[in-house]
């Protein structure tokens, strides 16, 4: 059986750990400590009993699946992995220490690769022990559920790499777009300034809170709108991505909404907190505003 790691335990990398379970790999989970990679791991577990309620996969394929994830408190283990994915916090000084302990015990023709949703792959490639041997693998939230990966070479990625890489998204299951390396790849440089451009609307009162995400879901059939979106990747993320891109072109057309940035100063980041732009602590989500 093949091994890949996933290092972060949070919303994206319990995905990803799952998506890959389920495509039959083994696959050792990490976090800052032991227990919240047991916690990621007792999500998907659940995570799977619904799939086993709605009668998609059996008890046992859902035992087996969980029981290819090993939560690892070692890094040293990570030696044992073909593919090392990092999923961690949006936030490039994490990344880049975890880029450092995690180049210490990779195999010698392991791929380091990162789920980064906006930063420069060519840059964070410097923090690893062989930026031939990284790159940029964007999975999309819920990742068991999402088609789609994104796979971003940087400019020292080898084409080996690159195939490699696209060949693990395909064996994941999903279907891979190739991006160059620019802020925000393709999806997010196209989708996070819409979130965004829906927060400056909302600021500016030119609609309601409902009337935004509506407007979208059947003005545009998306299947969320744009608020409800943001709420579920998490603003704090959303700001970040946004950031970046503002950083990253010197282009002012992307400055973040000011409602956005209050938002995150106020630590209503959405869906994980219980309070974003709706609010989660009923049965239904309430718009707050
Ligand atoms: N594992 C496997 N399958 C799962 C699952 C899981 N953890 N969770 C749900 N599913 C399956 C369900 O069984 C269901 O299958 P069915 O349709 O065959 O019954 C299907 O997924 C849909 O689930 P639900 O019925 O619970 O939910 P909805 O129909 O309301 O859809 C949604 C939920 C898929 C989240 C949909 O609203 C959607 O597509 N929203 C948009 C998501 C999106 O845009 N994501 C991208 C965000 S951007 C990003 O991630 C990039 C980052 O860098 C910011």
């Amino acid at each position: 059986m093949q091994t890949i790691a996933v290092i972060g335990a949070g919303q994206m990398g319990r995905g990803i750990a799952q998506s890959a379970a389920q495509a039959g790999y083994q696959v050792l989970l990490s976090d800052t400590a032991l227990d919240l990679a047991e916690k990621g791991k007792g999500t998907v577990a659940k995570s799977l009993d619904r799939l086993v309620a709605k009668e998609k996969i059996s008890v046992g394929d859902a035992a087996a699946i969980v029981d290819r994830i090993i939560p690892i408190g070692d890094l040293a283990r990570l030696s044992e992995a073909s593919f090392v994915i990092e999923a961690a916090t949006e936030r490039e000084e994490i990344k880049l220490k975890i880029f450092e302990n995690a180049g210490q015990h990779l195999a010698p023709d392991a791929i380091l690769a990162t789920n980064t949703s906006s930063i420069s792959i060519t840059r964070m490639a410097k923090a690893s022990p062989d930026a031939a041997h990284f790159i940029g693998l964007h999975f999309f939230n819920p990742v068991p559920v999402m088609q789609l990966v994104e796979v971003i070479p940087g400019l020292a990625t080898s084409p080996e790499t690159t195939a490699r890489a696209k060949a693990l998204g395909e064996a994941m299951g999903k279907q891979v777009v190739l991006s160059q390396d620019e802020p925000g790849f393709v999806v997010n440089r196209i989708l996070v300034p819409m979130l965004n451009e829906a927060i400056f609307l909302l600021g500016a009162g030119t609609a309601s809170i409902p009337d935004i995400d509506k407007g979208l879901k059947l003005g545009a059939n998306h299947p969320m709108g744009p608020l409800e979106l943001a709420d579920f990747i998490g603003l704090d993320t959303v700001l970040a991505i946004m950031d970046v891109f503002l950083k990253g072109t010197g282009d002012t057309k992307y400055r973040p909404a000011p409602l956005l940035v209050k938002y995150v100063e106020a630590g209503w980041l959405g869906r994980k907190t219980g309070r974003g732009f709706y609010d989660y602590s009923g049965e239904t989500p309430v718009p707050t505003r």
